[in-house]
């Protein structure tokens, strides 16, 4: 293998470019051609590829977002797509791939090795954690720390005017994000997906808080929680205890962006580096990961198809921690 590509695909995640970075100067150092593909799959298709250096990385380690865009592509879901993605990648003759993404990537690259031979291996790049394979994803402590802080502010105010306030985090299938915030962030209840907390359940939880001389309360909800959002959550509280004085705050894409936390620089440099490696060592269709503090790939199929089950004694925790 000669020549090899790097790309950032899906929703982006503080540590892409620290990621990026990696795999160039990986890709260097072991005697490769390094270029870079630009919107993901979508650059993929037009063509929109580059040679890259060690200077095009300088100065990208500490910056949040990702030099090389990101998209979620809709093409590449088409036979006629990744054809097209074929050709562009035979035109520059790349032999492999570095993609850096979540599980819609990875589902994307093992299609295309099954029909093109093109080997991918793959960094964990989402905030949310929720990838099986990897103890952590890149962007995933900076982005509960990006929220800590937010609700450490939220926190002031709703102590100083004794309100109920409904923070929404994301995680649209986990709670891996919302439970360090309501763990780190003091909240008095946390709502996940993976766990039903009903409506009656948050009621009892703020008036046993009032019986209990609380005058403030925060409550974490995860974006996929099934009562629904922070919004509707809070509107049907609001119903059940007319006179709770309540604000939702919605933190959204602010968990996206920002300077990685140094957890995250050291997490993408060094699975930067595994997935050039990989491609070197001849692997295909898996995901670099960190597993109990040591580099492990896992194929695609079974990062794309196994769930990372979330600790239940984290739940708990709240329960424990807010008395
Ligand atoms: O997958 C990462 C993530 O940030 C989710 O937590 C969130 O639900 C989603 O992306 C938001 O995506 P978009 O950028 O398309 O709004």
């Amino acid at each position: 293998m000669k020549k090899i590509a790097v790309f950032t695909s899906g929703g982006d995640s503080p540590g892409m470019n620290a990621c990026v970075r990696a795999v160039v100067r990986s890709a260097i150092f072991h005697g490769l051609d390094i270029y870079g593909i630009r919107r993901g799959y979508n650059g993929m298709i037009k063509g929109d590829i580059f040679k890259m250096e060690s200077s095009t990385v300088s100065n990208i380690i500490q910056r949040g977002g990702t030099i090389l865009k990101s998209a979620r592509s809709k093409d590449f879901v088409t036979k006629e797509g990744r054809q097209q993605a074929y050709e562009q990648l035979q035109k520059h003759g790349i032999e492999g791939l570095v993609a850096i993404g979540g599980d819609g990537t990875f589902t994307g690259a093992n299609i295309f090795y099954e029909e093109f031979g093109i080997p991918t291996i793959g960094a964990p790049g989402t905030i949310d954690n929720d990838l099986y394979g990897t103890d952590f994803t890149i962007g995933y402590d900076t982005a509960v720390n990006t929220a800590i802080y937010a609700i450490d502010k939220i926190r002031d105010t709703a102590d100083s005017h004794e309100r109920v306030f409904f923070v929404e985090v994301m995680g649209r299938d986990s709670g891996y994000i919302a439970i360090p915030c309501a763990v780190g962030g003091g909240a008095e209840i946390v709502m996940i997906p993976e766990t039903k907390t009903t409506i009656d359940k948050v009621v009892d939880a703020l008036r046993t808080g009032w019986s209990r001389s609380k005058t403030s309360f925060i409550v974490i909800v995860a974006e996929g929680d099934e009562e629904g959002s922070a919004v509707e959550i809070a509107a049907k509280v609001q119903a059940a205890i007319p006179q709770m004085d309540a604000r939702v705050t919605i933190l959204g894409h602010v968990q996206r962006g920002g300077a990685p936390t140094a957890a995250d620089r050291m997490l993408a440099s060094q699975l930067g580096i595994a997935c050039v490696e990989g491609l070197v060592n001849g692997r295909a269709c898996e995901m670099a990961g960190i597993v109990s503090g040591e580099v492990v790939y896992t194929p695609f199929k079974e990062t794309i198809t196994k769930v990372k089950a979330l600790n239940p004694n984290y739940a708990r925790m709240i329960d424990i921690l807010s008395v």
